[in-house]
């Protein structure tokens, strides 16, 4: 009976954790798809370290399940009354048990340790077998990406655009603080150090749009210091590089026109509409911006109301934006706010807008609970 009464006892305990960690999960909102998941991998560098995740996890949850089911085991099955005198002595030491844990826990570090460094070794160097790699830089400001690809003279912010199926060499450094590169389903986090120009790579099998996001504390807007990683076809990419380095036309309507004065006047002293620039700029390059989803790194979806009030107080946007128009002098009063969201607005990438690419966009995979603002 009173057995029984113990078993019954167990069940319960581990039914009771076993929903309560269910429960926890749930409401962490714990699934394995979204924007950023890095169980949804797209390309060999995620897939190798998705591998050696569950690998890890794996093992130990076997060890846990082992070890925390002879200790339950224990505790049930020899759970005495302290009068009782049946049970056999406690004993102390025992040489040949504690060598015989020392090679066993041995020799699963060894099960981890390998297919770590097999891990750590594929990501120091790209295998010559997937082709001629694409260098691409990554630098983070506080709190922007901006990406050049020096090959081929191309400097772009907060939306970095590579072909598919191509090593991309990313060297990953910081204007400032330290940040980190992430793309969650291409491949794992690398710090960007000031002063340090830190490796990684990346390939992506499939067109389509990827979620990326700095992840490393690195100020107040840290949590809005994301972008977008955009994979195209060999042919679509080279499409986007020629349409990224086209000098943007003359605006045609007046209030855009207007718009181009009023951004020569001051906004050019940290931003520039040139993506083939390579000098360095305080703010994010604006090539195309028109054509761009997002604004802010990520933050807001790319609009004229979301614009305009980004330029009406980019701190109420973002707080503790650089973007400090006191600093310049810069006044901007509404008529020449308008006039500087049409110029923006006007700046556009004929491939981005171009149908084909339209109708394409809409089979890539779908984010769901989508970050934007
Ligand atoms: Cu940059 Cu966090």
């Amino acid at each position: 009976m009173e057995k029984q009464h113990r078993k019954t006892k167990g069940i319960k305990f581990i039914a009771y954790l076993y929903t309560l960690t269910m429960i926890s999960l749930l409401c962490g909102g714990a699934t394995f798809y979204g924007p950023q998941s890095t169980f949804q991998t797209h390309g060999p560098m995620a897939e190798m370290q998705l591998w050696v995740f569950w690998w890890t996890v794996g093992l130990s949850a076997a060890l846990l399940l082992v070890v925390g089911g002879m200790l339950m085991y224990a505790i049930f099955k020899f759970k005495a009354d302290p009068d009782d005198k049946s049970l056999g002595k406690e004993f102390h030491g025992g040489t040949t048990l504690e060598i015989g844990l020392i090679v066993v826990s041995s020799l699963l570090l060894l099960v981890i340790i390998v297919p770590n460094y097999v891990g750590l070794s594929y990501m120091d160097k790209i295998p010559a077998d997937l082709g001629k790699p694409l260098k691409v830089k990554a630098i983070g400001h506080q709190w922007w990406w901006e990406f050049q690809i020096p090959e081929l003279g191309i400097n772009t912010a907060n939306e970095l655009h590579v072909p598919i199926n191509r090593p991309i060499d990313v060297e990953v450094t910081s204007a400032d603080v330290i940040h980190s590169f992430w793309i969650p389903k291409l491949a794992g986090k690398v710090d960007a150090m000031p002063g340090q120009k830190n490796k990684m790579w990346f390939l992506a099998n499939a067109p389509g749009r990827y979620y990326g996001q700095c992840a490393e504390l690195c100020g107040n807007s840290h949590a809005h210091m994301r972008f977008l990683a955009f994979a195209h076809t060999p042919e679509n990419f080279n499409k986007w590089v020629e349409s990224h380095k086209k000098e943007a036309a003359a605006p045609k309507d007046a209030m855009a026109l207007k718009g181009k004065a009023v951004f020569n006047t001051g906004c050019n002293a940290c931003h520039t509409t040139d993506g083939t620039s390579m000098s360095a700029m305080r703010g994010p390059n604006l090539a195309n911006f028109g054509s761009r989803e997002t604004l802010g790194a990520g933050m807001y979806e790319n609009n004229d109301h979301r614009l305009a009030a980004w330029i009406r107080d980019p701190q109420a946007a973002k707080e503790s934006s650089l973007m400090t128009l006191g600093e310049f002098n810069i006044d901007l009063n509404e008529q020449e706010i308008t006039a500087l969201v049409a110029y923006l607005n006007s700046l556009k990438s004929d491939f981005l807008e171009s149908k084909e690419y339209k109708d394409l966009e809409k089979t890539f995979e779908k984010a769901e609970g989508t970050h934007l603002k």
